[in-house]
């Protein structure tokens, strides 16, 4: 990943490739008589003395409005910024450009610098920081833009060869200070949350047949290793001695078998403990109930659930958070075969009750019952789980928004809210007790599949039955925000995200100060 450096010199005199300075909107064209203009945002001040003040004025004769993620490169001027080159990024509206910007603001505006940015050394970013959370979102912002997978270009590709798409190495933050404990400590956590961030694309935009259910525990095992965390691997045998039904019902079909991951970072001071289980379908196909060409192209990204879990806990442990922090990786490749699940037949769960698999491809729920059935057992203080689980989630919330369900509302505001300081996209959602009847079964205790109205809800109904009644319970549909098929954004690569690992790294910072809801 990128290095990260808390610099000291002024933006003028730094030596890097690129300068990068905020412009914000001021006014708004529909005000009576006043026009919205383009102002530059506090930390442009050195970089706008060398272009004779004349930066906002060259910039809006370019057409730049200062909108949210604009970006603009323009030549240094001859003398007065040692860099070649300024980039300045739009902050969107800002009444006299001198407002604190929200922290969401200057992460996607430092993402998107970072991206246009791309195959250069080193940028040094002097966006406006006037305190340590404007800090931590520059640094978190600019480390996530630099980002690219590379791992499967051919070594003559261009990709791999003239590192022109390689990301921004080197950011320096101006204005930052080193000797300030709390901007060193936002730095510290922004250079982990995004390693972790990375760690979670990486594994979802690994192809398939790179990342088996057996691949993917091997990968936590190693973590698991280098960090001191727990482990335990069920592999099929276990599985089938468990009675884990709904794991092995799904990934019967393949030749690759299941795998269900016990990860664990415990502190020896913490007083409350969570669990998070992450739906790990390495690729989902459908199953006998195969999903049509043109909807099975991007199913390497269904395991970005137990991707963000994994990346969750190893986070945890970096950060040494006092809190006792569970991972349930239901790990399974969906596929049709002469073994494979048939639609009607009858899987006996892990927590002993029957399910009709009415349709293969609802396969996420069957695994995510038997990993929160079994992370139940353990009694944790709170359960969170997270899982690219229902299509219809997405029709309702759109790409970038992930659904909140759960069965205590105390607690689905908690995870609104962590989502929404750590700068997720996120609903709440409900589960009306009317729809468990449309999973009603003539032969078992409930079919997997019932009507297609309000179906991602009804997944979380489905869920809702394996999960102790005395526990706090969240449920996370990331099928939107896991996997950009779209260009990126802000610091949104295309591909996989991330989705969900910043929400649960600060549920398990609000663990850590007992702070659930
Ligand atoms: N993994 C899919 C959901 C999904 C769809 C994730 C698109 C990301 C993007 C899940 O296993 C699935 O196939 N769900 C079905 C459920 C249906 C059969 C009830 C769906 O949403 O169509
Ligand atoms: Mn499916
Ligand atoms: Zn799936």
């Amino acid at each position: 990943m990128s290095a990260l450096t808390l610099s000291s010199s002024s933006a003028a005199t730094l030596r890097a490739d690129a300068v990068v300075v905020g412009v914000a909107t001021s006014g708004s064209a529909d005000k009576a008589g006043k026009k919205a203009s383009l102002v530059l945002a506090p930390g442009a001040e050195a970089v706008d003395k060398a272009y004779g003040g004349k930066l906002a004025a060259t910039l809006e004769t370019l057409g730049a409005s200062g909108g949210e993620g604009e970006v603009t490169k323009l030549p240094a001027p001859a003398a007065g910024v040692k860099a070649p080159v300024v980039v300045t990024v739009g902050l969107g509206e800002a009444a006299d450009g001198k407002e604190p910007f929200e922290p969401e603001v200057l992460r996607r505006a430092a993402g998107a610098a970072a991206r246009a940015l791309a195959g250069t050394k080193k940028a040094a970013f002097a966006l406006p920081v006037e305190d340590a959370e404007a800090v931590a979102a520059v640094a978190e912002g600019a480390l996530l833009g630099a980002y690219s997978f590379t791992s499967y270009k051919g070594k003559d590709s261009s990709a791999k060869k003239d590192a022109k798409s390689a990301p921004l190495a080197e950011i320096a933050l101006v204005g930052a200070k080193a000797r300030d404990k709390a901007h060193k400590a936002a730095a510290e956590r922004a250079v982990v949350v995004a390693e972790e961030v990375h760690r979670a694309r990486d594994l979802i935009n690994t192809p398939a047949n790179g990342l088996d259910p057996k691949a993917f525990a091997g990968e936590v095992r190693a973590a698991a290793k280098e960090y001191g965390l727990t482990i335990e691997v069920l592999d099929e045998k276990a599985l089938t001695k468990g009675g884990y039904g709904g794991i092995l019902g799904v990934g019967n079909g393949s030749t690759q078998p299941p795998r269900l991951v016990r990860v664990g970072w415990s502190h020896p001071k913490a007083k409350k403990s969570l669990a998070l289980i992450g739906k790990g379908i390495t690729y989902d196909s459908g199953g006998i109930s195969l999903k049509p060409a043109g909807h099975n192209e991007t199913m390497k990204c269904d395991m970005s659930g137990a991707a963000a879990v994994f990346s969750t806990v190893v986070a945890a442990a970096r950060m040494g958070l006092r809190a006792n922090v569970t991972g349930w990786l239901a790990l399974a490749e969906n596929m049709p075969s002469g073994s494979a699940t048939r639609p009607g037949d009858v899987l006996t769960m892990y927590s002993g009750k029957t399910v009709e698999v009415l349709n293969t491809d609802a396969e996420g729920r069957l695994v995510m019952a038997d990993a929160l059935a079994r992370a139940g057992e353990e009694q944790p203080d709170a359960l969170v789980d997270v899982a690219t689980l229902t299509g219809a989630m997405m029709v309702a919330l759109g790409a970038r928004t992930f659904g909140i369900m759960a069965n205590d509302d105390a607690f689905r505001t908690a995870v609104h809210e962590a989502a929404g300081e750590a700068g997720e996209d996120a609903w709440p959602m409900p589960m009306p007790a009317h729809l468990r009847k449309g999973i009603d079964s003539p032969v078992a205790d409930m079919a997997n599949v019932g009507d297609r109205m309000g179906g991602g809800l009804l997944a979380g109904v489905f869920l809702k039955e394996f999960v102790p009644e005395d526990i706090p319970w969240a449920h996370l549909d990331i099928a939107g925000p896991a996997f950009n098929e779209a260009a990126p954004f802000g610091y949104t690569p295309k591909g996989g995200t991330g989705s969900a690992v910043r929400t649960l790294v600060r549920l398990v910072e609000r663990t850590a100060d007992g702070d659930l809801g």
